[in-house]
């Protein structure tokens, strides 16, 4: 059997945050962006558009492509931490606008990691248990409610979007999700995160004055790692499959920075051409960019049935993955 990925879906908020509109922000210009980043402009949610607002239109397209009823879901995972409320689960409430009430549904947190480690849960869970025949994984965000829009160094990063998959298990294995590779290093928790708001430390008013409840980030030594990171889990997910670079028609990298795509293209020895690239665009749309750069390529014709593609994701944990899929 084979768990397959029947369509894809994604959404991004209307609004669009131009690299010229943060110009009129913070001390910042649309050439520093571009260059050290790649982001052109992102997407930033409207204040009362809610996480599940946003993962209900990309869950709608999935469907629509895929011919599959709300109701034949019996499996929902969501990636964020950028969720509707502490609790319940943002799942919850996209299964509620989605009437997706036949579904066992949670969320789960590895950041930007989110998607691939939502793919591996379903696969497992789908693998394991017949009952799960038709699922949703997805990635969403609202991670502009956690920006700090007076911290240059992080403002900039971000933007809000959606992307989603469906899966369903199949007697089939010509084609579905292949091997992946997921892993976790606790010791770098403080290198990219939102220090309160939890229960480590709740909200206050010193932490308001010290502006805690937002994204702070070494980005530097994210950047290093995140590499690193990358190449080791492609070069695992590949080696497991016994596949080579040059079998794979597209690397998905966690969209965050044009240059850690760049870099980790280049250590794998792929070229433009197999290094799908869309951060100019959205900005880092955390748990959400995976899966929103892989609906612009099933959506644009760039994958044809039989062709490998491999995503690879780091995230704060820091988390970090790669999967390899048959498409
Ligand atoms: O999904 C995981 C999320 N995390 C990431 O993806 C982050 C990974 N890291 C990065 O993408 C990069 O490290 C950044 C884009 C965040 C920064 O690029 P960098 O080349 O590592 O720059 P830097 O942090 O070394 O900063 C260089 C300079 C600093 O000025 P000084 O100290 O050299 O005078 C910063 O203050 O650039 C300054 N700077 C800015 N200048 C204009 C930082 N942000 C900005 C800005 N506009 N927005």
């Amino acid at each position: 059997m084979s768990v397959k990925i029947l369509g894809t879906g994604s959404y991004a908020p209307e609004k669009v945050l131009t690299n010229f509109d943060l110009e009129k922000m913070v001390d910042t210009s649309d050439e520093w962006i571009r260059t050290r980043t790649g982001i052109e402009e992102r997407h930033v949610g409207a204040k009362d558009e809610a996480a599940s607002d946003i993962a209900l239109k990309a869950c709608q397209r999935a469907l629509e492509m895929s011919g599959v009823n709300a109701d034949e879901i019996d499996l929902m995972v969501v990636a964020t931490v950028s969720g509707d409320k502490p609790f319940p689960s943002t799942s919850c409430y996209i299964q509620r606008k989605l009437e997706a009430f036949n579904s066992v549904c949670f969320d789960i947190q590895a950041a930007c990691s989110g998607f691939l480690f939502g793919l591996d849960v379903a696969n497992s869970m789908m693998t394991f248990n017949p009952s799960y025949k038709k699922a949703l994984v997805l990635g969403v965000e609202k991670i502009t409610y956690l920006t700090d829009w007076t911290d240059r160094n992080t403002c900039v990063l971000f933007g809000d979007g959606s992307g989603a998959v469906v899966l369903e298990r199949s007697d089939d294995d010509t084609s579905g999700l292949v091997s992946a590779k997921l892993a976790c290093d606790g010791r770098y928790t403080e290198i990219l995160v939102v220090p309160a708001g939890g229960s480590a430390k709740p909200i206050d008013e010193e932490v308001l004055k010290n502006r805690e409840q937002f994204i702070t980030m070494a980005g530097s030594e994210v950047f290093k790692l995140a590499v690193n990171m990358m190449v080791g889990a492609c070069k695992e997910v590949l080696e497991k499959a016994g596949l080579k670079t040059t079998d794979i028609r597209w690397l998905i990298p966690h969209q965050a920075n044009k240059r850690i795509i760049g870099a980790v293209g280049k250590r794998l020895n792929l070229t433009e051409r197999n290094v799908f690239i869309n951060v100019n665009k959205y900005g880092n749309t955390s748990a959400a960019s995976i899966p929103i750069a892989l609906d612009e390529i099933v959506r644009t014709g760039q994958i044809e049935r039989g062709e490998y593609l491999l995503l690879t994701a780091f995230g704060a944990g820091l988390t970090w993955g790669a999967s390899l899929i048959k498409w």
